[in-house]
């Protein structure tokens, strides 16, 4: 099927796409630094993988039937959603995350949900040796025969497998390792990471084999290359979390079927991953409701309110320089927030070790959670607490005002389903709130730092 002739290389830059025959430091073209990399230029001759010549002529837009547009349930009730209702069949997915984070461990539950549909799935397990792989297995409970384990590197024989098998479903773990033998750069190279990807594409479009590829990152938080990969996948989920703690945000940056900047949330376990359709009630389980310093505060992910806790611990210091430490927050807005409450509500706290935290390792960066921040350093401060079941919800500016924070409703409508009763929010988004929404909860409107922190007692 691959005809090799002679394959050229040349050099293209990252930024503007200038192409040369040699390396350069700079680019002639957009002036742009070390942005040359390594491109096979394929000769006519070459072929791609041959894919079936589906509307290879034009055809009249209103005669493609929207029915052979199929959609594949992975039986995670949120995954599904953040597809946009299914995976539609013969998209081509990129799922990339850090090591460890648990992508293996989720396609081959996948696999599994896929493999009891009655699909054929064909897992190409680069990575790990069988046993590893059959081990995983056995922990999540996968044994549907419709699982076809591969452990290959070299694109040439997995490409003859998927012609033999024709899978439905086909997994590749990683493309990093995977290699065109005709290229002669190494595995994970941005020439080989790229070739491979535009060859798994063309194997999705033409056959309707669903493919999702793993992708690791690396530590500037790039898919190897610079995000190659991106442009030619239909979807890319991001996969987050702590690996310490159990949690796991998948998050859907690139979608070509459904919404982006949707997330479904996972918990690890003994036996693989759990998909949690209520994150506030799991980060609000241990909570002790009359402990000062700990505030309930409403954070989106997405598209999706979740309820968080803030904790904050203010100790006096024994060094004239104290300690600031946060985890969860921006360290930078930790201390904006200290210095509102030292200059505009003139608390005492610059000699004071101050320690703030979200519980459940949760990591929120939108300021709509600073008046929960500054309320729980003012109550561990002054040893007063809020009345419980109050949520607290607003953007601390500059001079201590309270500015107002988009998705209100959203926000308010979570609170009222976890049976909060009372809301802090922002006077300015007072007029978004309707008499229906007052009637099930007691909302409190405050303008100032000063306001909110009068609600301690
Ligand atoms: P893995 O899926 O191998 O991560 P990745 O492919 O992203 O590198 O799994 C990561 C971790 O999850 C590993 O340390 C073991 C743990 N794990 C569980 O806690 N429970 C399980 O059921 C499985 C399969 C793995
Ligand atoms: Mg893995």
């Amino acid at each position: 099927m691959v005809e090799m002739v002679k394959n050229k290389t040349i050099w293209e830059c990252s930024s503007c796409g200038f192409t040369q025959s040699k390396w350069g430091g700079s680019c002639l073209n957009c002036s742009s630094w070390n942005s040359f990399f390594e491109k096979i230029q394929i000769s006519e001759k070459v072929k791609r993988f041959e894919a079936k010549k589906v509307g290879s002529i034009p055809m009249r837009l209103k005669d493609i039937e929207i029915s052979s547009f199929k959609r594949l349930e992975t039986n995670f009730a949120h995954l599904d959603r953040l597809f946009g209702g299914g995976i539609a069949k013969g998209s081509l997915v990129l799922i990339a995350g850090n090591p460890g984070i648990g992508k293996s461990t989720l396609l081959l539950q996948l696999s599994n949900n896929f493999a009891l549909q009655n699909l054929k799935v064909l897992y190409i397990s680069g990575e790990e040796s069988l046993e590893q792989t059959t081990l995983r297995a056995s922990r999540i409970n996968a044994s549907s025969e419709n699982i076809f384990i591969y452990s290959e590197t070299n694109f040439s024989s997995i490409k003859l497998q998927i012609d033999q098998l024709k899978p439905d479903i086909l997994i590749v773990d990683s493309i990093q390792i995977l290699y065109k033998p005709e290229i002669s750069s190494s595995p994970g190279s941005i020439v080989q990471v790229r070739e491979l990807t535009t060859e798994f594409m063309h194997i999705a479009k033409g056959y309707g084999i669903t493919t999702f590829l793993i992708g690791h990152v690396t530590k500037t938080g790039d898919i190897a290359g610079p995000r190659v990969l991106e442009h030619i996948v239909d979807v890319v989920l991001d996969f987050e979390g702590e690996k310490q703690n159990g949690f796991r945000l998948l998050r859907s940056v690139k979608n070509r079927f459904g919404p982006t900047d949707d997330i479904a949330i996972f918990q690890m376990t003994e036996k693989g991953l759990n998909e949690i359709s209520n994150p506030s009630k799991i980060f609000l389980e241990k909570r002790d409701k009359n402990l000062p310093g700990t505030i309930v505060a409403s954070a989106m992910e997405g598209i999706r309110a979740i309820l968080i806790e803030v904790q904050a611990l203010i100790a006096s210091s024994g060094f004239s320089m104290p300690t600031r430490k946060c985890s969860g927050l921006d360290q930078n807005r930790l201390a904006l927030l200290l210095a509102v409450l030292e200059k505009k509500v003139r608390f005492q706290i610059k000699d004071m070790d101050v320690f703030v935290s979200i519980a459940g390792g949760m990591k929120i960066k939108e300021p709509a959670i600073d008046l929960a921040i500054l309320l729980a350093i003012a109550s561990s401060f002054s040893n007063r607490n809020l009345p419980s079941n109050t949520v607290v919800i607003g953007e601390v500016g500059l001079s201590g005002e309270i500015r107002s924070v988009t998705r209100i409703e959203s926000r308010i409508k979570e609170a009222i389903n976890m049976g909060f009763e009372n809301i802090i929010l922002p006077k300015q988004n007072l007029k978004e709130i309707t008499d229906s929404i007052k009637q099930k909860i007691n909302v409190w409107p405050v303008d100032t730092a000063e306001d909110a922190i009068d609600k301690l007692s």
